[in-house]
């Protein structure tokens, strides 16, 4: 792997006050393996007593950011905001905002770069649909995504790749260690040929979709998943701490 291992959290529009409280609790109490980045990401509403109860240990990130500075735009949530919160992260391009939102490269990519420009560190998701996987067009795909967000960002110093392909997030149907590696590696080169050799050998490419605690072990072995984003998973503690604690 790339750097420090890192495995985030993405609880989506799960939860209530209750549960997201018996959630910290758990996190709190669990034995994290010191080498790895860790970070959670609740739900806006949720942000706050977060970030007011949870360890320091651990990072926290918002799911999305308005696309640039605040003001009229109703419903939404800006990057200035979010630091002002004190939140560190923000999740971008996820495929559930692509494909059921319909968040297109470009507004992703620049959404990216506002929120680094305001300080925050982006997790920057990829990942191509089955149908675009059974056509030969996972890696086309790809690179299609990650250069939108090249080609507006600054900086890769404080990016991070998700690799989620769509069939495997919340099905149950991870990508084989292999499939997922595979993939990785040609996010690599791509980063190598059209960014820099720093980018490709810094940036943390990390694997999402279907990860739990019975399979993280395996997946986190390959060479080039330098950790995870995890759904599901991540809204039980012990598991999520597993899933973290399978840093090699
Ligand atoms: O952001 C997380 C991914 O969408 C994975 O979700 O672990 O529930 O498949 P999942």
């Amino acid at each position: 792997g790339t750097g420090k291992f890192f495995v985030g959290g993405n609880w989506k529009a799960n939860g209530n006050k209750e549960s997201v409280k018996k959630l910290v609790q758990e996190l709190n109490d669990a034995k994290l393996e010191e080498d790895v980045d860790v970070v959670v990401s609740p739900p806006y509403i949720y942000l706050d007593s977060v970030l007011n109860t949870l360890t320091k240990r651990i990072e926290v990130s918002a799911q999305n950011s308005w696309v640039g500075k605040g003001g009229a735009f109703t419903g939404e949530i800006s990057a200035e905001q979010l630091k002002d919160l004190g939140v560190q992260w923000v999740i971008l391009g996820h495929s559930e905002r692509r494909h059921i939102i319909g968040e297109a490269n470009e507004f992703i990519g620049k959404k990216a770069a506002y929120a680094l420009e305001n300080g925050l560190k982006v997790i920057a998701c990829i990942g191509e649909l089955l149908e675009e996987r059974e056509a030969g067009k996972t890696t086309e795909v790809c690179f299609t995504q990650l250069k939108a967000f090249a080609d507006a960002v600054p900086s890769w110093k404080d990016v991070v790749i998700a690799y989620e392909p769509v069939w495997a997030i919340g099905t149950g149907k991870v990508a084989t260690p292999q499939q997922a590696q595979d993939v990785h590696s040609e996010i690599r080169k791509w980063l190598a040929e059209n960014v820099s050799a720093e980018a490709s050998s810094q940036t943390r490419i990390i694997y999402g979709g279907s990860v739990n605690a019975a399979n993280s072990a395996e997946l986190a072995k390959q060479e080039d998943i330098d950790g995870f984003l995890v759904g599901g998973a991540s809204l039980k503690g012990p598991d999520f701490a597993t899933i973290v604690n399978s840093v090699t």
